[in-house]
């Protein structure tokens, strides 16, 4: 009798833990998961990271996120704009982007990114602030006869190349920054976060 007591208080406690446990794991499944991916409007003034999926970006169009109240640009570059880069070194005024400000160790090379073909920028013009238009044709324009593609400010008349680095006798001082970035799968990249040390690109 006294064993039969025992179980049968054995078998409500275990119904009632199966129950909380059984609620609580209910009360998850209802917020949406993709709340977890996308954070407020606060939250990403703040500094929360950005998600972006880039499976369809064309080529050399560009996409704008914000982050951190500032326009964040995500562009994929032909092999053509790529090759013609070294072409432009003694025109800039930072061609190998030593200011750690602006460009951080993970991009720093002849592309100022982590994959060739995408660049990520903060779109904001060193010089005050505005932000560049975004002229990708390699065909002269009325501010550059020699253009090869890149980022025009007309307020002050700053140009930068299609790697975001600083034209020679122009306002700005230093090249577009390169924000901290890492991709999370082939085509989704987090903005916000850099990449892990050693991590594969
Ligand atoms: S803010 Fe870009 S040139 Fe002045």
């Amino acid at each position: 009798m006294a064993e039969q007591g025992v179980d049968k208080g054995r078998r409500r406690f275990l119904t009632a833990s199966t129950a909380i446990v059984g609620g609580i794991g209910g009360a998850f499944a209802a917020v949406p998961f993709v709340k977890s991916w996308t954070p407020s409007a606060k939250a990403q003034t703040a500094g929360a990271p950005v998600l972006t999926d880039i499976s369809k970006l064309e080529m050399n169009a560009r996409k704008i996120e914000m982050w951190r109240g500032k326009p964040v640009w995500i562009i994929r570059r032909s092999q053509e704009v790529l090759d013609a880069l070294p072409s432009l070194d003694s025109r800039l005024r930072d061609p190998d982007s030593t200011n750690e400000e602006q460009t951080p160790e993970f991009a720093k090379n002849a592309y100022r990114s982590i994959r060739p073909e995408i660049l990520v920028l903060e779109g904001v013009c060193t010089h005050l602030g505005c932000s560049p238009l975004y002229y990708p044709e390699m065909i002269p324009q009325g501010f550059d006869t020699e253009w090869k593609g890149g980022f025009y400010c007309p307020c002050h008349q700053s140009r930068f190349d299609s790697a975001g680095r600083v034209f020679q006798g122009v306002p700005a001082p230093s090249n577009l920054r390169v924000p901290p970035y890492h991709f999370v799968t082939d085509t989704l990249i987090e903005i916000g976060v850099k990449p892990a040390e050693g991590a594969a690109a």
